[in-house]
């Protein structure tokens, strides 16, 4: 507030608003007094009109920054509506595939994730569905990247088993994919590498709502956004937006059930790095 904002757009979708998620933070900001309206028109795996309707409530309410409170879904969303209200001429949604020429940075966004998986917080990156296509489309910006990221395990540990593992498994496909992808050099191995590791590590104990496991996996997941969003991935996600666009499967699922197929595909192109991930998931290597 003291940098003069006035009102926010909270992005979270339905579920969340539910099952008393959201109210963790717009609970604070009652008490501070902060004014927002909630838009919670998205759905996993968000589609062009969740964006769209959200640009017109957004424009309605007079808002001038967006609060984003959930998963990939929420945080994608608020990134499509703040690109749009600054930079209007990509209203339609579609244009902005790819690496769009946007002129001007999306109204600030703090987002506040509620998965420990897609990491983007901190990617400049979001995924919207043409449902008419039945595609999704990857959208690649620098002006969407939030303006401050709150990594909170406690946002996430209302997650059932089922979604900590399918968004565990997100956050591992990043690493290995950000780790094994064309564009890899030095540093971004080492923000993937230390990703595979903390997630090897603590994937199961988030699993079973264990508090070092949740905070290790927040930690794990937000090292490998830092290194994907630069590097990009590969065959896996370009094969599981297809998946969850046809069939509507959750993110993490998807990647999930691609990874080993997508690692054996390029295992001729990684060198020893296949080797370095069973290392990092404590595998002995010395007689291979
Ligand atoms: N922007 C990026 O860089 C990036 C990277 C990977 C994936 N994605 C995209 O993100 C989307 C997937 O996001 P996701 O996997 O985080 O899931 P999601 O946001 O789609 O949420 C899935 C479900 O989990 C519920 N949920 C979320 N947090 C919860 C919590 N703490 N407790 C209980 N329920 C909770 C939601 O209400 C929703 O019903 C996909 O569209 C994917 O393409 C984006
Ligand atoms: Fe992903």
């Amino acid at each position: 507030m003291n940098r003069g904002f006035k009102k926010a757009l909270v992005c979270s979708d339905a579920s969340l608003i539910k099952f008393g998620v959201t109210a963790k933070v717009t609970d604070l900001l009652d008490k501070a007094g902060i004014a927002y309206t909630i838009y919670d028109n998205i759905k996993p795996n968000p589609t062009i009109e969740n964006v769209t309707s959200g640009v017109k409530a957004a424009k309605e309410a007079k808002v001038d920054f967006i609060i984003a409170i959930g998963g990939g879904s929420s945080m994608d969303t608020a990134k499509g509506i703040g690109i749009i209200l600054t930079n209007p001429e990509f209203e339609d949604v579609r244009s902005l595939e790819g690496v769009a020429p946007t002129k001007n940075p999306a109204l600030p966004i703090f987002a506040i994730p509620t998965t420990a998986g897609t990491a983007a917080e901190v990617t400049i990156n979001y995924v919207i569905t043409d449902v008419e296509k039945e595609r999704k489309f990857v959208c690649v910006d620098v002006h969407d990247i939030p303006v401050v990221a709150f990594v909170d395990p406690d946002m996430m540990s209302s997650m059932p088993k089922s979604l900590t593992a399918f968004t565990g498994m997100d956050a591992l496909t990043h690493a290995i994919e950000g780790y094994t992808t064309r564009g890899a050099w030095e540093l971004s191995d080492m923000f993937h590498l230390k990703a595979i590791q903390v997630i090897a590590k603590n994937l199961r104990l988030a699993y079973e709502n264990d508090p070092v496991g949740r905070e290790e996996m927040a930690l794990g997941q937000y090292i490998a956004g830092m290194g994907f969003s630069n590097v990009g991935l590969g065959i896996d996600h370009a094969m599981a937006h297809t998946l969850s666009a046809h069939y509507d499967v959750p993110h993490g699922k998807a990647c999930a059930m691609l990874l080993p197929i997508s690692m054996e595909f390029n295992k001729e192109t990684t060198g020893d790095k296949l080797k370095y991930i069973a290392e990092a998931f404590g595998v002995d290597t010395t007689n291979n």
